[in-house]
């Protein structure tokens, strides 16, 4: 393998740097040489890329974003779009591709890795952890301390007005962020999709902190469907429940910022690890962590499988929660 190419896909997540860095070096160290495609599948489609090499690379490591750009990228999933693509990638000599993203990504990845004869290797960057195959995605763990320093500042003026707070964290269809942001902020209650909770129950349990005397209270609230759903929550407990709300949505500063050590450590093992992988003729495979060891999971497997929460971490909630 002479040349690959690599290109970060999808929202952006903390650590995309670190994995980027990591990839090329590995290649490098290798004799590969690496191109590194801009703005995702948009810029694959249109052409937009440079070489990559050690030096590109540095001091990057602690930056936020990601350097190569990204995007969401609605042509990629036409056939003509992925031929477009092909083309481009047959002409500039590539023959292994890194892809860098979540769920989309990798659905695109699939269909174009049936569709051509270039390998394939994806690294799961996504704040949303909702990829099936490794126990965290680079940017989880910058995101979760991003909220929880949302939510330890709310606790301040929760405490000094003696208010409700509804805070939502983002997560696209799943709970990770708000669980593990929850539980580490001492959330009082927590409005996830995967563990449902009527506004009947919510209001029961908050009514019965309030009545055994609490002041005020934290819930963390899962983006899920509808960004925005905190509001509707908060209006109907208002309806039940005599104590003054606010509402906070976190949004996109979950997605922004320098990656914590966690996630610097794991862009790098990930990153060194696929471009091994593609070196040693995997093609079609996502490069995971489970259990402190690299994990290989099919490209399909990694949206079409669904991850679950951890059953001790739901388990706490209930334990710990109000
Ligand atoms: O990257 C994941 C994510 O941040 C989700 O948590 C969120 O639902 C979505 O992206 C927002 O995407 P956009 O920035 O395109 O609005």
């Amino acid at each position: 393998m002479k040349r690959i190419g690599i290109l970060t896909s999808g929202g952006d997540a903390p650590g995309m740097n670190a994995c980027i860095r990591a990839a090329v070096r590995t290649a490098t160290a290798a004799n590969v040489e690496v191109l590194g495609i801009r703005r995702g599948y948009n810029g694959l489609i249109h052409n937009e890329m440079a070489a990559l090499d050690r030096k590109c690379v540095a001091n990057i490591i602690q930056r936020g974003g990601t350097v190569l750009e990204t995007s969401r990228c609605p042509e990629f999933k036409t056939p003509e779009g992925r031929a477009r693509a092909i083309e481009v990638l047959d002409e500039a000599g590539i023959v292994g591709l890194l892809l860098l993203g979540g769920d989309g990504t990798f659905r695109g990845g699939t269909l174009l890795a049936d569709e051509c004869d270039i390998s394939i290797v994806g690294v799961p960057t996504t704040i949303d952890n909702d990829v099936y195959g490794t126990d965290y995605t680079i940017g989880f763990d910058t995101a979760i301390n991003t909220a929880l320093e949302a939510i330890d500042r709310i606790r301040d003026t929760a405490l000094s007005h003696e208010r409700l707070f509804f805070v939502e964290v983002m997560g696209h269809h799943t709970g990770f962020i708000a669980l593990e942001s929850g539980i580490a902020g001492g959330a009082e209650e927590l409005i996830i999709p995967e563990m449902p909770l009527s506004s009947e129950e919510l209001c029961a349990k908050l009514k019965e902190a309030f009545n055994r005397g609490k002041k005020s209270a934290i819930v963390v609230v899962a983006e899920a469907e509808q960004p925005g759903y905190s509001f509707q929550i908060a209006q109907e407990v208002k309806k039940n429940i005599d104590v003054e709300s606010r509402v906070c949505i976190l949004g996109h500063i979950q997605r922004g910022g320098s990656p914590t050590a966690r996630d610097r450590v794991l862009a790098s093992s990930l990153g060194a690890a696929a471009v091994k992988a593609l070196l040693s003729g995997k093609n079609g495979y996502m490069v995971g962590e489970i259990n402190n060891e690299i994990a290989y999971t099919a490209l399909a497997d990694t949206w079409e499988k669904k991850k679950g929460l951890s059953p001790r971490l739901e388990e706490l909630v209930s334990l710990l929660s109000a």
